[in-house]
């Protein structure tokens, strides 16, 4: 067990690519950040910019004939990308848990919410089903479902979306995991259901002294639970940083662009601020150097060469991929009523 604060997983170098019919697909391209003890990461990033790739291929859930995985995830001194089928089987559910992007795929409708519950506490623990019983309502109560008793008798769709959300975390708690990854648990949901699932998430957090991968396409949701974020586009960080680094000193160009399409609630925008233009490139054919070039309004000649992820802006604990220099990004990122944008609309 490592102290709080230190390194609980590790990854480097992570590469994982399909093979396709359109051709060899790479969904995540050389992606490294490290998770510690008790800490939120969000991981946020467009549609298709490989985060559910990058947290299902740590726990060996894309593997298969046409997938070549490669790079490390060091979690409690053993490699999840060299470990064998049957270790990774009885880490997963129990010390690394997951809750998946799509609800339906983790709860099946036949059975009851308790009996599916218990079958998650008994596959890594030798539990009588009466002790499973007790613990699957304290699990429900914990999550905030009233009337748990008798709760866990009704099926999936007796629950309301929100309901469904929190059984869905508390089959992720059942084995009190070292690591909950959750890919985007609250886009179904609405505003104040929202805001109650991620309030559970970092109360849990506390309580349990997890730490949890938030896996969003929504900067709101980070700002409200993250301590750290990276930035995913076209498989790769291009901004790693503390949650108040990255709203209030964002250096990547793509950064800014995703902090001017957030929907502010508690003010309404002075001036439309530009979206990002164009689309993401395809897995299938990416541009050579930056990524995000040809979508850049900033853009030059250096460009034609990839950044590294590296601390660009004084701070050690702050890393981007943009070539631009400190005072330059400070200069170009658009300010419209203290937001930040890509440029002006
Ligand atoms: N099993 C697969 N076979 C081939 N390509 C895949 C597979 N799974 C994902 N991809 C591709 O990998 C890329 C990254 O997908 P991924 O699901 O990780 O994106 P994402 O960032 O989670 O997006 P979203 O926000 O839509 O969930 C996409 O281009 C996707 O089409
Ligand atoms: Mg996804």
């Amino acid at each position: 067990m490592s102290a709080p604060g230190t390194e609980l997983l590790s990854v480097s170098g992570l590469e994982v690519t399909f093979r396709t019919d359109a051709g060899e697909l790479r969904a995540v391209d050389g992606l490294s950040f490290d998770l510690r003890r008790g800490e939120i990461l969000g991981i946020v990033g467009e549609s298709g910019s490989g985060k559910s790739v990058a947290s299902l291929s740590i726990l060996g859930l894309t593997r298969g004939p046409d997938t070549v995985i490669s790079g490390r995830a060091e979690f409690d001194g053993r490699d999840l990308i060299a470990l064998g089928e049957e270790e990774l089987r009885e880490l997963r559910g129990n010390r690394i848990s997951m809750i998946f992007q799509d609800p339906l795929s983790s709860l099946h409708p036949f059975y009851t919410i308790g009996r599916q519950l218990i079958e998650a506490i008994q596959v890594h623990r030798s539990a009588r089903k009466a002790d499973a019983a007790a613990r699957a309502v304290e699990l429900l109560e914990m999550v905030g479902i009233p009337d748990a008793r008798r709760r866990l008798d009704e099926y999936p769709h007796e629950f309301s979306g929100g309901m469904r959300q929190r059984a869905m975390i508390a089959m992720a708690l059942a084995n009190e995991p070292d690591i909950l990854i959750a890919d985007e648990p609250t886009t179904a949901l609405d505003v104040t259901t929202q805001a109650q699932i991620l309030g559970l998430i970092k109360d849990l957090r506390e309580q349990l002294g997890m730490a949890v991968i938030m896996i969003t396409h929504d900067l709101g949701v980070v700002a409200e639970v993250a301590d750290r974020v990276l930035v995913m586009y076209a498989g790769r960080a291009v901004e790693s940083a503390p949650v108040d680094a990255l709203f209030y000193d964002p250096q990547h160009p793509y950064t800014w662009g995703l902090l001017g399409s957030v929907t502010r609630m508690d003010r309404p925008r002075a001036a439309k601020l530009a979206q990002i233009k164009g689309q993401p490139p395809s897995p299938l054919a990416l541009p050579a150097g930056c990524k995000f070039r040809p979508r850049c309004p900033h853009a030059f000649d250096r460009c034609a060469v990839e950044p590294p992820l590296e601390p660009r802006s004084g701070d050690s604990a702050h890393a981007d991929r943009c070539w631009l220099g400190p005072d330059e990004k400070r200069a170009k990122r658009v300010v419209e009523g203290g937001e930040i944008g890509l440029e002006a609309a």
